[in-house]
């Protein structure tokens, strides 16, 4: 074996090596999530390309083996609350592994988390995969687990979207931009978020200003996504009283991502996060006619989320856990193994 480990520039990189990373990334994630859509090779690449993911300035790492691609790793480096984590994922492809190329890739990434001024690396894993034994072995901690779940739009009667807003409230709604005269109380809508169960996780919620929606519509704008929005108002006062966000990907026609959905504390146990995903079913399948699926992810522990979910036709495809370690931990357990090696 005539392993190396490197940074990877994606913009530079040839149509083969681009093809290998693409292909790795798709034959890992359909072993492990068989459910999972496929990006199109155009729209991956196009990310894969972009200096920076919805979450944060993104670095790439490429494991080589006589010069075809074996590994793969990316770091993002999110920004304001988070910019202590860096959320790692590291691929190896499925006959290549075992033979530490996995760990080399992780040795090369750790200089620039460290000169990032991280102390966290978060990541996750398929529950009971390759990928949760890998980071048990290298100390990282579990700090949650995750439920996927999708909903088949052609599966699911369309009569359980039929859901009105309880007794004073209606629902409105917009894409990508919030109307000036509710930007403020959606934000602080968008902090309910805030009081979702993210388990032992460092991750922290941002601490959301009209000003800081208005930048993460700028962003979404760039990464070229569209975000869908439907809200419930308060009718008395004319607040967002809760909200919902479906993210777009213009290339991936077939199925979308539920983003956040949260309700104003006083305000729960109404029916209004029901109501609003249900209307957001109706816009999406009325105005998106290709659309065939809905993926979101909720903490196993979301048992209200995960209810009003199940209310609308979704179903349960596979349990990820979140993993961490603080950077110091890693590099000292990395240290040691090469002590041991010697
Ligand atoms: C996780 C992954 C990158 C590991 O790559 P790898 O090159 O096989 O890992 P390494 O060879 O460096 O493993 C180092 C140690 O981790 C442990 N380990 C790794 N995979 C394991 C498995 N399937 N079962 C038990 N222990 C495992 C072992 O202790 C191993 O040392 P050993 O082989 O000497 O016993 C690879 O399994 C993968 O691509 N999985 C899918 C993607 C994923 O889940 N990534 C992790 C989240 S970022």
């Amino acid at each position: 074996m005539s392993l190396e480990t490197e940074p990877f520039t994606a913009e530079r990189a040839s149509a083969d090596e681009l093809r290998a990373w693409y292909e790795l990334s798709v034959t890992s994630t359909a072993a492990d999530y068989p459910n999972s859509p496929v990006p199109p090779y155009d729209s991956y690449v196009q990310q894969l390309c972009k200096p920076t993911s919805y979450l944060g300035l993104q670095r790439l790492w490429v494991a080589r083996d006589n010069g075809g691609v074996i590994g793969t790793a990316s770091a993002v480096f999110p920004q304001d609350e988070n910019s202590a984590r860096a959320i790692i994922t590291v691929r190896v492809s499925a006959h290549n592994r075992r033979r530490g190329v996995g760990t080399r890739l992780l040795r090369a990434m750790l200089p620039e988390i460290h000169a990032r001024g991280c102390r966290t690396i978060a990541g996750q894993a398929k529950a009971g995969g390759d990928g949760e034994k890998w980071t048990q072995a290298l100390g990282f901690r579990t700090v949650a687990q995750r439920a996927s779940h999708h909903l088949n739009i052609k599966s699911v009667d369309p009569t359980r979207w039929q859901v009105p807003p309880a007794p004073g409230f209606r629902i409105e709604r917009w894409a990508d931009t919030a109307p000036d005269d509710l930007v403020q109380s959606f934000a602080q809508a968008r902090n309910a978020i805030a009081d979702s169960p993210t388990g032992e996780a460092s991750y922290r919620h941002p601490d959301w200003t009209a000003e800081r929606v208005r930048q993460y519509e700028v962003r979404m704008r760039e990464t070229g996504e569209s975000h869908r929005y439907v809200v419930a108002i308060d009718e008395r006062s004319g607040a967002v009283a809760g909200f919902t966000e479906i993210a777009i990907v213009p290339q991936e026609r077939s199925h979308c991502y539920q983003e956040d959905t949260a309700v104003l504390p006083k305000f729960r146990g109404l029916g209004l996060g029901r109501a609003i995903k249900a209307s957001m079913m109706r816009w999406l399948t009325t105005d998106l006619p290709r659309l065939e699926q809905v993926h979101t992810m909720t903490t196993s522990d979301n048992h209200h989320m995960i209810r009003v979910n199940a209310q609308l036709g979704y179903v349960t495809d596979h349990v990820v856990t979140s993993v961490e370690t603080e950077v110091r931990v890693l590099e000292a357990h990395l240290a040691d193994l090469t002590t041991q090696s010697h």
